[in-house]
């Protein structure tokens, strides 16, 4: 499938890989008749931008740019909905994606302990990647699990009842 952007020089410098994550988007936004009900733009902006996270991991500014042009639709308006739903990042985030819960029951059980424990040990900010793109850290409210408080979550594994001292551990597990 040829490339349906008119953004030759960043088309042109792309990866092979990169090229066949374009691929991947593009045969899926020729499903959505974007055509046939222009007024529904915004509901697809959201759908393909799912889509979009999930392919190529976070939102780069030139995949922002041809979900723009292929929507006809200012980049401004696709970043505004990037910027407006903490789910969508324009970042490269982890590997391994990290999340504390800290809702209510996990943090008067010691979640914020635990939180700080992960900043120091990986040298982050929370809703930061480390240098070698291994971690993310986030935090979370609730996920469902406050029996077990705290909880950490990594990527789709639960840990239950953690503690400052079990941080260590649970990056240890985070081999390649
Ligand atoms: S508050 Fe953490 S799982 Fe409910």
């Amino acid at each position: 499938m040829s490339c349906q952007c008119t953004n030759e020089p960043a088309c042109r410098t792309r990866t092979p890989e990169q090229a066949e994550k374009y691929n991947e988007l593009e045969r899926y936004i020729s499903t959505i008749p974007l055509e046939k009900v222009p007024d529904r733009k915004r509901g697809y902006l959201i759908q393909i931008l799912h889509k979009a996270q999930h392919i190529f991991g976070y939102l780069p500014e030139d995949v922002q740019k041809y979900i723009a042009e292929r929507l006809k639709i200012s980049h401004a308006e696709v970043y505004g909905v990037i910027s407006f739903y903490s789910y969508f990042t324009d970042k490269p985030v982890g590997r391994y994606k990290i999340n504390v819960c800290i809702g209510t029951a996990c943090f008067v059980k010691g979640a914020g302990k635990v939180l700080e424990e992960f900043k120091r040990r990986l040298n982050i900010k929370e809703g930061e990647t480390s240098g070698d793109g291994k971690f993310f850290l986030g935090s979370l409210r609730c996920v469902g699990a406050c029996s077990l408080a705290p909880v950490v979550m990594v990527n789709d594994r639960v840990y239950g009842n953690v503690t400052a001292e079990k941080v260590g551990e649970i990056l240890k597990e985070c081999t390649d």
